[in-house]
């Protein structure tokens, strides 16, 4: 899987790739790879060689702590000194997408080993196995979830909305809602989602004297599992959906990434696009769903059935390779043109 994204790594715009940041992602997968390639040849038989395996495992999660934000930096590096077009600006969306996802599938697999095998680190709660929770209480992640936005956002704006939770549960009605997952996963995306809602919520609504409700909704299903969380917050223009998702935008001030004492509230524009690759990562999917000048619902959906919470992964191929090489091509619908023939009649009604 290294050797896969570093192949990847290697076909992105060399001006992005000569960005100091970038570079120092680059060494740092360079240097794992080379400490875990080591391993190849040594017996599994051995003790000694599994307990170096461990500690390496560590050192290598540690030293990719921070790629997230050092490879945004570096996004951002390259903002400031080109121009970005759609053709690079699809590409390192591409590519972002997919080195973000395998940094999931690896963190897990290293977080699995070393819960599983490393007699130091504890076993951590005796339900799990591993990260996964065989029997995910849904209902009580939202509330962790819910918890922690709120103490950010009083923390920010003094206030923060209320939660109102209602649950249905379609498979057996009146059961609790349990389902095999990471809890971390989930508590990853709401609580990305509960920052934007009530950032929106507090900012839309700051005249008001109460402040209107988060409403989540979690639905088991026969095959699904969504949850909804509904906001009051003003909602986005269509328009404006699609980049969301996008690691090229964001409309939150730029934060400093030496500031790590505080966590922001709002940070690089990275909790959508994130969130709905934990979301992807096993099956499943986050939508955002807006009315502009009233709200924003978010659903994310998990499958209901752990035998298809299968590992979706990238792979390095010709057609991996091929995305990068995409050019503009014409557009096959016609564009209205900018400027309407009888700019007097047009101003005159607006
Ligand atoms: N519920 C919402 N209502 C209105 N606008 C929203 C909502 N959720 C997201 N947005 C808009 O989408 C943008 C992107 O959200 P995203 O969570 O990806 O990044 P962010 O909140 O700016 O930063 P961070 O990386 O800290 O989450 C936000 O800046 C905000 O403008
Ligand atoms: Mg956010």
């Amino acid at each position: 899987m290294f050797a896969n994204i570093l192949k990847e790594i290697d076909l992105l715009p060399d001006k992005l790739l000569s960005t100091p940041s970038v570079k120092l992602v680059r060494s740092w997968y360079i240097q794992s790879l080379k400490e875990l390639i080591e391993f190849h040849q040594k017996s599994p038989d051995d003790q000694k060689v599994l307990s170096d395996f461990i500690d390496t495992l560590i050192r290598v999660r540690n030293r990719h702590h921070d790629v997230v934000p050092t490879m945004a930096q570096g996004v951002i590096e390259y903002k400031d000194t080109f121009k970005v077009d759609p053709v690079t600006n699809q590409n390192i969306q591409y590519f972002l997408d997919r080195f973000y996802m395998s940094r999931i599938s690896t963190r897990m697999l290293m977080n699995q080993h070393t819960l599983l095998f490393d007699d130091k680190s504890g076993s951590g709660h005796p339900r799990h196995i591993g990260s996964i929770d065989p029997c995910c209480d849904v209902v009580e992640v939202v509330n962790d979830a819910y918890e922690s936005a709120k103490m950010l956002c009083d923390q920010y704006y003094l206030t923060s909305p209320e939660l109102k939770l209602t649950q249905v549960n379609g498979k057996a009605p009146g059961e609790p809602i349990n389902i095999v997952y990471v809890p971390s996963h989930l508590f990853h995306m709401l609580f990305e989602l509960f920052k934007n809602s009530m950032r929106a919520t507090v900012e839309f609504q700051e005249n008001s004297s109460t402040l209107s409700p988060v409403e989540v909704t979690v639905v088991l299903g026969k095959e699904d599992l969504a949850i909804k969380i509904s906001d009051r917050g003003g909602g986005v223009p269509v328009r404006k959906i699609e980049r969301l998702f996008s690691y090229m935008y964001s409309t939150a001030p730029r934060p400093n990434v030496d500031d790590s004492r505080n966590t922001p509230l709002a940070g690089f524009g990275y909790g959508l696009p994130i969130s709905r690759l934990y979301a992807k990562y096993f099956q499943g999917d986050l939508n955002l769903y807006s009315i502009c000048g009233y709200g924003t619902d978010a659903i994310i959906y998990l499958k209901a059935l752990s035998t298809e919470s299968i590992e979706k992964l990238p792979v390095f191929n010709k057609s991996a390779s091929k995305h990068y090489q995409a050019t503009s091509e014409a557009d096959d619908w016609c564009v209205p043109s900018k400027d309407p023939k009888n700019m007097a009649k047009q101003s005159a009604a607006s």
